[in-house]
């Protein structure tokens, strides 16, 4: 009765996340010379820019249909990156109002663009003891609990509805394009919400291999994070039965990843779509003829100081992908 109840309104949420403009993101694949195909959802064509419009639409939506005088609050929530952006954009279309609390840290291309989005903005204190994403998000956790009549928060890393966006938005896009018949499915996580949506819509329909890749510790790569070292994870423990692999991605290598899908693909890719690249490249190498998909989270556009602070464009042979290593067909990219 609750689980008819739940997908009736996650279907609901669904129709009115289309009706607004969201989502149907192109779907593009590129091909290896040994007949691997690496698929991939360009994200960054979500009105926020990035894949989190997706799981920030369906928490959001979820709240107001549950409780009428959430339209009245204030959705707070603490957050270093594309989540903040997300869920200001969404409010500011559903005229809602929201706060977004950041670190100090937080890169300057993100605070511009939650300036735009015209979100009331939080900048944090530097504290001991504390990192500063956490106190972030603490600080939004306690106001939603101190003065509940006030403010709503997502807390997207325990929020079921962050996965379900992914189940009931990017997996049947994906079905819509191509037959869906994929060796592997491979995502790094964040929350967790991509690969846990995307792993069960896809296991419930097509015998996947679903591999969940983690940053090395002390990653600079903006939204993803490392396993052991991630505090609140309680959508991914919940779910691991439907990940099948775990693997481990250097900050070097998903530099080499975005290098060669700029320089050798023209996808203008963010970092974190450099290091699900790498990982499906390894794959598709392994196994010829496989079929691998991922997802482009967000496009070069925010991290252009950071590629040249990482100096990706000179960045030596070793460890990084080879471009002479001609598996790579350049003409070879098609929209699906
Ligand atoms: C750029 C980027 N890549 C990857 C992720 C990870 O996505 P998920 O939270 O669905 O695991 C995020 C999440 O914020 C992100 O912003």
């Amino acid at each position: 009765m609750i689980a008819q109840r739940t997908e009736r309104m996650c279907e609901e949420i669904q129709r009115k996340f289309y009706a607004m403009g969201y989502g149907n993101t192109p779907l593009v694949s590129i091909g290896l010379e040994n007949g691997s195909q690496i698929l991939a959802k360009l994200e960054w064509f979500n009105p926020s820019g990035s894949i989190k419009s997706r799981a920030a639409f369906f928490m959001i939506y979820e709240k107001l249909l549950k409780d009428d005088k959430n339209k009245e609050r204030t959705f707070v929530e603490g957050t270093s990156g594309n989540t903040g952006i997300a869920i200001a954009e969404v409010c500011r279309t559903l005229g809602i109002k929201s706060q977004i609390i950041i670190p100090p840290g937080t890169m300057k291309e993100t605070i511009e663009k939650l300036r735009e989005t015209g979100t009331d903005l939080i900048i944090t204190q530097e504290e001991n003891n504390v990192t500063s994403t956490e106190k972030a998000i603490n600080m939004a956790v306690e106001k939603s609990i101190n003065e509940s009549e006030r403010y709503v928060n997502l807390h997207q890393h325990g929020n079921e509805m962050n996965w379900k966006s992914h189940y009931y938005t990017t997996g049947p896009e994906i079905l819509k394009r191509y037959d869906g018949n994929m060796d592997f499915l491979i995502i790094a996580m964040g929350t967790g919400g991509s690969i846990i949506g995307l792993s069960r819509f896809f296991k419930e329909r097509k015998n996947t291999v679903n591999v969940m890749i983690q940053a090395d510790s002390n990653s600079y790569i903006q939204g993803i994070r490392n396993f052991r070292k991630a505090k609140d994870k309680k959508l991914i423990i919940d779910n691991l039965d439907v990940i099948d692999e775990m693997y481990s991605v250097s900050d070097r290598d998903a530099a080499g990843g975005v290098r060669e899908l700029i320089q050798v693909y023209g996808i203008y890719a963010g970092f974190s779509s450099g290091a699900n690249y790498i990982v499906a490249k390894r794959f598709a190498k392994n196994y010829p003829g496989s079929k691998i998909l991922t997802v482009f989270p967000d496009s070069a556009e925010k991290y252009i100081s950071l590629y040249s602070k990482l100096n990706i464009w000179s960045l030596d042979k070793a460890g990084t992908t080879d471009f002479r290593d001609l598996n790579l067909l350049s003409n070879n990219v098609k929209v699906l």
